[in-house]
């Protein structure tokens, strides 16, 4: 395995890194709370995103657990049925936070691979762990080619 480099390097970015986001939240912003969602979208999806009739149904149901990533991104932004498209009024950025926001609040996690990497540099921290764990990771190979 010649993951040292990698590892290195992550360890080396995360105390830059770290530092400049420890003060930073990591959760993102629930979708009922989102500025978006509340101009947008509550008019339909309800305040609560619990639906409203004659408006938009639920968010927070067993359909829209079910639904993908592709699924929920391309209702949004190309509309469905009653619902309007997004496509031009909304920034692919924030059609993507509502999509995560709204997989969140049907208790599916999806962080994007950018929220990944912070996550794992949190992980990794700056702590000495980090460098401890490179260190076994090297044990553990040299270990295994004495063998
Ligand atoms: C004019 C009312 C209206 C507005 C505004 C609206 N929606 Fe909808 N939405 C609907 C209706 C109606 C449906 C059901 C469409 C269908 O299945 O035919 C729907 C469906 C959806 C679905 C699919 C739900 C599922 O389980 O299949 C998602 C996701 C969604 N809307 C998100 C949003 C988001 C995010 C916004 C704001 C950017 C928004 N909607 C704004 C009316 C609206």
């Amino acid at each position: 395995m010649k993951i040292y480099p990698l590892t290195i390097a992550m360890c080396a970015v995360s105390f830059v890194v770290t530092a400049a986001f420890a003060q930073t939240p990591s959760s993102g912003t629930k979708l009922t709370e989102n500025l978006v969602y509340k101009k947008d979208c509550a008019k339909c999806h309800g305040k609560t995103a619990e639906g409203r009739h004659f408006g938009g149904p639920s968010l927070i149901s067993n359909k829209t657990a079910a639904a993908s990533v592709e699924d929920l991104r391309n209702i949004i932004a190309n509309g469905k049925g009653r619902m309007p498209k997004y496509t031009g009024k909304l920034t692919p950025e924030e059609i993507d936070s509502l999509v995560q926001q709204i997989r969140a609040v049907n208790g599916k996690k999806t962080a994007g691979p950018t929220r990944y990497f912070w996550k794992f540099l949190a992980a990794a921290n700056t702590s000495a762990d980090c460098w401890q764990r490179l260190k076994k990771s090297i044990d553990k190979d040299l270990g295994a080619g004495a063998v």
